[in-house]
Formats: C-alpha cells, structure tokens, sequence
C-alpha cells in the first residue's frame, strides 16, 4: 500500500457553501495550511463540489510554488456536478487540474453512487494505460457497491485502492456491514469522513452553546445536542486522562480502528490538536465504553446525501 499520512485534512468547510455557516477566507484559513504542512499534515481532502471550485481554488492558492512531493491531493468526481456530453469526465478532471494548477491529483474518488457504475467505468476508461495514475477511490458505497467498482477498475487493469465513508462514535455502519473488514482484508485504505460529526463531537457545543443557526450542520445536530451531553462528558473524561481535548478522542478512536480520518479544519488549533490526537493511544476496553454510550443514545446522524451502509 501507498505511504499515506496518518491523518487527512478535509476543505470542505473551506468551500463556504453553507454547510458550516461563517465565511471563511483565504487569510484565515493560510495559517490552517502552514501548520498542518510544518507538522508533516500533507495529505488535502476536498472535491468541486464544496463550494463549486471554492475549496479548490483557495488549497491551490496554498500549494502553488511548493514541490510537487511535498504535499498530496484528494479530489473528487461527483457526478451531481458533470454534464451529460459524452468527455463528461475527462471535462471534469481536465477541469479540476486546471482549476489547482495541478498536472496530477494523488488520489481521485468517484463521490457517491449516483450512476456509480457507468462513471467508474468511464474513470478506469480515463486513467488506463496513463503515467501518473492516482490512486482510485469510491466514496458513500456500501459493500457491494465497493465490490463492483473493484472489479470494474481490474477490468481496466487497474484497481480500488481507497473507501471514504461517513465513520464515526455514531455512525459505524461501515464496520457492521464489513467494509472495514474487506478494505483491511484487500489492502484498500478506509478514510473515515466526519469523525466529529462536524463538531458535535468536539466538546465545543452542548445544548446551553449550539451551532450557530442558519448553516446545515446546526439543523442536524443541534436537535441532538443534549442527548450527545452523555457521550461528549465520557469523551472529555478520557481527554482530561491522557491530557488532551475533547475533540481528540474521537479522532484517536477513529486511527484505533484502522481508519484514516478526515478531519475538517478552520482553524490552526484544530490542526494542532490533530496532531496531538496521533499519538493518544486508546486501550480496548476504552474504546468498547465509548462505542457502548454511542450505541445507547439512539441518535440517527445519516445525512441527506448518504444511506446507512447495509
Ligand atoms: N465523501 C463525502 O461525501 C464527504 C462527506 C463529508 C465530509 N467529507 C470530507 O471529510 C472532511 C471532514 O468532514 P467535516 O468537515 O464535514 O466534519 P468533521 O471533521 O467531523 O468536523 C469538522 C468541524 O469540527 C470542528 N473541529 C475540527 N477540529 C476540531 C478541534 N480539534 N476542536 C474543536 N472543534 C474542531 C470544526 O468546526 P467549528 O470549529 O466551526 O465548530 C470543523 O469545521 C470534509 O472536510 C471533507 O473533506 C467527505
């Protein structure tokens, strides 16, 4: 398998399209950047879809003058933003490279299972027999989605490197149904998306301190909020045990299990505590406590755009 950092870095938020609330910029969001590189951070999640380009753009803006090794990007096909002409997708990868001025991406998912079959086919179409392949991800599939799109890719001789779905304290829909299992059994890498379930799991917000309103992520979360008060006092339980913060603990569970989370960052402190979350090492028993108080709250975290994984 590929050398992949510990940890990846998401942008999402950086696109500003109303998920997170706030507006973030390109100054704000610089010293996000240079932490992370200088703490060896070097792996960016983001796709045009997160702001339309925006969260593209502003990474490059980062990356533009830095050697081409010193830093991987995660960028993504998602088929809700592709035309219907037949160069679909080599419009939009030739797009998107342009777009970074990058003349590779590291690695490329296709980003959900809409038409899933047809745009991995026409991926593999893309990448075959090219230099400078990426590594090929499939992201929001269930198990046999997953296999699907594996054998799609080895009739392209190529093959399925990577899996990013939604895995987190609430959400472990991916290890019930056995992806993480067949990712660990086939040397596929299983990138886990919103670990801190945007922040709720962060200890910042409780029902006395919600999201700020009027972005997506307060209408999913801040219904759930006090239910979460259980699970957010057990996290910082272990926190104040090893010393770290609260939102570190879920992030250290997520690397425990043998995932690669994705952590979405909008400020430098978060990148800090990413870092610190590395090396916070969980015993068994701890990690079975945390899993057995999520399991018991009953919460539904599944957003709009994704399915439970059965
Ligand atoms: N493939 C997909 O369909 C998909 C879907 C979702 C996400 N993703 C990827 O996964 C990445 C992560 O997901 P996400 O950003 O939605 O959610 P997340 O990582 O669960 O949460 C990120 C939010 O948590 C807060 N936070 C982060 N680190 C913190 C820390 N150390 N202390 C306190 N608060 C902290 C920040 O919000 P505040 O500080 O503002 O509270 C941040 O915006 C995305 O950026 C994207 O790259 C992919």
């Amino acid at each position: 398998m590929t050398n992949l950092p510990k940890i990846a870095l998401g942008a999402w938020a950086w696109g500003n399209d109303g998920t997170f609330g706030g507006n973030l910029g390109a100054e704000a969001l610089r010293p996000i950047f240079d932490t992370a590189m200088e703490n060896g951070l070097n792996l960016w999640d983001t796709a045009y879809a997160y702001g339309m380009g925006t969260s593209e753009k502003v990474l490059a803006g980062f990356l533009n003058g830095l050697p081409r090794d010193s830093y991987l990007v995660s960028d993504k096909f998602t088929p809700q933003c592709a035309s219907d002409k037949p160069t679909a997708m080599a419009d939009m990868i030739e797009m998107q490279l342009e777009l970074m001025n990058l003349d590779r991406f590291d690695i490329y998912w296709i980003h959900n299972v809409w038409n899933a079959p047809h745009w991995t086919q026409e991926l593999a179409k893309y990448f075959e027999g090219k230099d400078n392949v990426p590594l090929i991800g499939v992201s929001n599939h269930n198990l046999a989605e997953i296999k699907q799109a594996d054998e799609i890719l080895k009739s392209h001789g190529l093959k399925l490197s990577a899996v990013q779905n939604h895995y987190s304290l609430l959400n472990r829909s991916s290890e019930d149904s056995g992806i993480l299992k067949y990712c660990h059994e086939n040397g596929i890498y299983f990138f886990s998306y919103m670990v801190l379930e945007q922040g709720a799991l962060s200890g910042k917000y409780d029902s006395m301190h919600p999201m700020p309103e009027g972005s997506a992520r307060a209408q999913a979360y801040n219904p759930v909020l006090d239910k979460l008060e259980v699970l957010n006092t057990k996290l910082k339980k272990l926190a104040v045990k090893y010393g770290v913060d609260t939102a570190q603990i879920p992030v250290a569970w997520a690397i425990a299990k043998g995932t690669l989370p994705i952590i979405g960052v909008t400020k430098a402190s978060h990148v800090d505590d990413a870092v610190k979350a590395m090396n916070v090492n969980l015993t068994e028993e701890e990690t079975a406590e945390l899993e057995k108080t999520a399991d018991s709250l009953g919460i539904n975290v599944i957003r709009f755009w994704e399915k439970e994984m059965k």
